[in-house]
């Protein structure tokens, strides 16, 4: 078996500790030749770096070379995956993309909404010139996209490298929400197999199968699920308004007939009650900002402190999580053809009969060494075709707004946007983002 080398650009993300858990976790099947950080800021990395090689020195069974660099020369030659998951502007700028949209009225949340809006005009630019420069060096490495806002950077990265199949962008929400449903009916997720379709944090569960005997589980899980349920699945969904919005689940399968919605559907679906619940002094940045950023870096500081991993309470767990366990299986099944289905963010091309061919769905996909290839919807109800649209049009004005630079077109953008709406309200939001947003977004003339 060939041994790979992988970059994960962003190393210095709150993410990577986990990642290079699972990685580790999963010597047998995906076995490591090389390690690359690769990050803008190398005092942040440093850390994760040295976390890095004390994990594999301490848990791999083959030597592994590490390295941790913000030289995109030494990152990017000669691997065969890049993992992205950069956050242009960091958590500060989060947090004024939330504040801003709620000093208007208007929702303010990291990859929906005005918020979504902003950063998607921050990370586009970073992402594009990131995989350029990652494709000058290293023409046929597979580069998986954690960077959000996945649905808007999705339709950025199809638009520049149009031919480019080797792009996959990736989210990992459907599969957290999955990991629920599998424990509500005491099954593994991977005994589960998903039809969805949709944009990315926009769509629907049709049927959940179980993989042995073709049985759907969806009309067992909505009834069940029309009442919230306390079920264990990962420690950060144990936290407030994660678990606000998992139990808001129910609320919108009391509301609506047919499928399962995918939890970031209550931001469109519900923007005023969303608003309400919000603090606009304190918001989803500030909480994880004071919380799980801090308590992973506080974690990887008392590791390196002590020197080691095995027999600390930092011991590795067999699970580091989905957000892990996706892009590891992922890049698993394009190493060694597994044909395993995933959901990913690709072009439609005819697979939702009724919407536009060039859209970039998600939708469950076969995956192998030739790349992803998308199953089969036919044609999708009227109500969702509708908010599908409407939300397509607004990501798609939002990234034509990137590329030319256009006021005019990210003021139609957010006027689309189903969270934010009114004109008057849209253009006092725009002037505020513009301001707030200067060296990292385009000039908008
Ligand atoms: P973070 O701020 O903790 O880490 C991001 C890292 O990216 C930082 O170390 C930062 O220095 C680095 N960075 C920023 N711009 C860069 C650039 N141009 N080149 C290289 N590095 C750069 O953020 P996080 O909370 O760990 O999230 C990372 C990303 O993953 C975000 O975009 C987040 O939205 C995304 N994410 C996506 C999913 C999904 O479902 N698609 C799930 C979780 C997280
Ligand atoms: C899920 C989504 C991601 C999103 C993350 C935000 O994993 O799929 O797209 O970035 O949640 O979580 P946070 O805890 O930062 O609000
Ligand atoms: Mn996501």
């Amino acid at each position: 078996m060939k041994n790979y080398s992988i970059c994960i650009v962003g190393g210095g993300s709150r993410y990577t500790p986990d990642i290079l858990g699972m990685i580790c976790n999963n010597e047998s099947r995906f076995p490591l030749k090389k390690i690359v950080l690769y990050d803008i800021e190398a005092e942040r990395q440093e850390k994760v770096g040295k976390y890095a090689e004390l994990l594999f020195k301490e848990y791999y069974s083959q030597p592994v070379e590490v390295v941790y660099t913000t030289d995109m020369d030494e990152a990017f030659k000669e691997m065969d995956f890049v993992f992205m998951q950069i956050r242009a502007g960091r958590l500060k700028m989060r947090e004024q993309d939330e504040k801003i949209a709620l000093k208007h009225g208007c929702l303010g949340q990291e990859t929906c909404g005005a918020g979504g809006f902003a950063y998607g005009l921050r990370s586009v630019p970073a992402v594009v010139d990131l995989i350029r420069a990652v494709r000058e060096r290293c023409e046929t490495c597979w580069i998986l996209n954690y960077s959000n806002p996945a649905a808007i950077v999705a339709e950025a990265t199809k638009r520049v490298f149009p031919k480019d199949h080797r792009i996959i962008n990736i989210c990992d929400m459907p599969i957290a929400i999955m990991d629920m449903y599998a424990a509500v009916l005491g099954k593994a997720r991977r005994d589960l197999e998903p039809k969805y379709f949709g944009l990315n944090h926009f769509g629907w569960f049709t049927h959940i199968l179980d993989k042995n005997t073709g049985e759907d589980y969806l009309p067992q899980l909505r009834e069940i699920l029309k009442t919230p349920v306390e079920v264990k699945t990962e420690a950060l969904f144990e936290e407030p308004s994660w678990k606000s919005t998992f139990h808001f689940m129910s609320q919108m399968i009391q509301d609506y007939d047919e499928y399962l919605p995918n939890t970031y559907l209550q931001y469109y679906l519900y923007p005023k009650k969303m608003v309400e619940k919000e603090n606009p002094n304190y918001t989803r940045a500030n909480e994880v900002m004071d919380g799980n950023e801090k308590e992973t870096y506080t974690r990887l500081e008392q590791i390196l402190s002590l020197g080691k991993i095995k027999g600390t309470p930092y011991a590795l767990q067999a699970d580091t999580g989905c957000h892990a366990e996706y892009i590891v299986d992922l890049a698993t099944a394009l190493a060694s053809n597994t044909n395993e289905i995933f959901l990913t963010i690709t072009k439609n091309n005819g697979i939702i009969e009724n919407l536009d061919s060039e859209m970039m769905v998600e939708v469950p996909c076969r995956v192998g060494t030739n790349g992803v290839e998308p199953l089969a919807i036919g044609t999708i109800p009227k109500f969702y075709k509708g908010l599908i649209e409407g939300q397509h049009a607004y990501e798609s004005l939002t990234v034509d707004a990137w590329e030319e630079g256009s006021y005019m077109k990210a003021l139609k953008a957010l006027v689309l946007n189903r969270t934010v709406v009114n004109t008057d309200v849209a253009k006092a939001l725009l002037n505020d983002l513009i301001e707030a947003n200067e060296g990292y977004w385009p000039e908008l003339k």
